[in-house]
């Protein structure tokens, strides 16, 4: 029988902005997020990026394997934007059931991004086709010009580029992935019959202290960037609000320890195998239990316009920790936010 003071049954989450990589990384990897999400929108950041509809089947194909037996769970992928991308591949991809989405990186913006979009002209075509067959643009939401303070990127952007992008596009559904700051999530709302948002665990509990007081901190360093106080308020105010266009995204983001904890260090947490800890001690301060299952387990689908899993999570007010690290098979230590820590929640897959 349960001791737990809190038992909550959801539908099994889905996870709407996952990073698997691929090799060792992803055998590492995977089996945290398919423990606790049934489904996620995988993120084709790789080196080179998912570009070819091939690649990303092929590239699911690796994922499916590296899922434990048990674990019932559905990579979506997506396409990485270029300058120049090709709309009928794209329209291929979509077609076939190998793409839902496509993802807009600018260029230099975040890992693994070089690839990415150095103007808007150079996807007009692409967005005018995903916009013509319904397949939304995922968007990494910050500007890189150099006269931009990191702080400000995620602002700029939305009043330089995601403006245009909605003005020049207007049946173009878009979702703004791991917004950071009251002004995105202000846009959101704004815009709540073609826009939604991801919101990760770490951006609700980190502020810019976090990453800076007392020393430098490498292990919250993620992009964008973690704001000041007053944004990481306001993100706790969407995700625990109830309101549909927001939605679970853990951007959980594996690297090499080394390349974390040296002079120029990775942008990313891996957070997989405490998110959905994180997240329900966020709802529970909010006081906001009951929309819980809304943000992490129907509002993504509703917005993909797939059906809610059919299994169900447990999810227990009882103490639980995470390991520190997780170590790959060929002797790579990745650390995990939160790893190592008390938590005051036990969460558990039923199917
Ligand atoms: O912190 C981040 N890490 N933000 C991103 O946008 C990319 C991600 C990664 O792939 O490491
Ligand atoms: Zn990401």
């Amino acid at each position: 029988m349960s001791t737990a003071e809190i038992t909550l049954t959801i539908p099994t989450p889905d996870d709407w902005h996952t990073h698997f990589r691929d090799g060792e990384i992803l055998k590492a990897v995977v089996p945290h997020t398919t423990a606790q999400f049934g489904r996620s929108i995988v993120m084709p950041n790789l080196v080179p990026p998912i570009t070819t509809v091939d690649a990303a089947a092929a590239y699911r194909e690796r994922i499916k394997a590296a899922v434990p037996a048990g674990h019932s769970y559905t990579p979506l992928m997506t396409c990485y934007l270029t300058d120049g991308a090709s709309p009928d591949e794209m329209e291929r991809g979509h077609r076939e059931g190998v793409w839902v989405a496509a993802k807009l990186y600018p260029a230099h913006a975040t890992t693994n991004s070089a690839h990415g979009v150095t103007s808007l002209d150079a996807i007009e075509p692409a967005l005018s086709r995903m916009e013509k067959i319904g397949m939304p643009m995922l968007v990494h939401g910050e500007v890189t010009d150099h006269d931009v303070d990191i702080f400000d990127r995620e602002k700029v952007f939305i009043d330089r580029v995601l403006s245009e992008v909605l003005r020049r596009h207007p049946g173009l559904r878009v979702v703004m992935e791991h917004v950071t700051t009251e002004d995105g999530v202000a846009f959101v709302r704004a815009n709540p019959d073609r826009m939604a948002a991801t919101i990760t665990p770490h951006h609700l509990v980190l502020n810019r202290n976090d990453l800076l007081v007392g020393g430098i901190r490498p292990h919250h360093y993620c992009l964008p960037v973690v704001k000041r106080e007053k944004h990481r308020l306001a993100l706790r105010k969407a995700a625990t609000s109830g309101e549909k266009t927001f939605f679970l995204g853990t951007d959980t983001a594996p690297h090499a320890i080394h390349l974390k904890e040296c002079a120029c260090g990775c942008a990313g947490l891996f957070n997989a195998p405490t998110t959905m800890q994180v997240y329900t001690q966020v709802f529970h301060e909010e006081n906001a239990l009951q929309h819980l299952e809304g943000f992490a387990s129907r509002n993504g689908p509703a917005f993909y316009g797939l059906p809610v899993n059919e299994g169900t999570m447990t999810i227990e007010q009882k103490p639980s920790t995470a390991p520190e690290r997780v170590t790959t098979n060929d002797g790579i230590d990745i650390v995990v936010f939160k790893g190592g820590e008390a938590l005051n929640w036990t969460v558990t897959r039923s199917s």
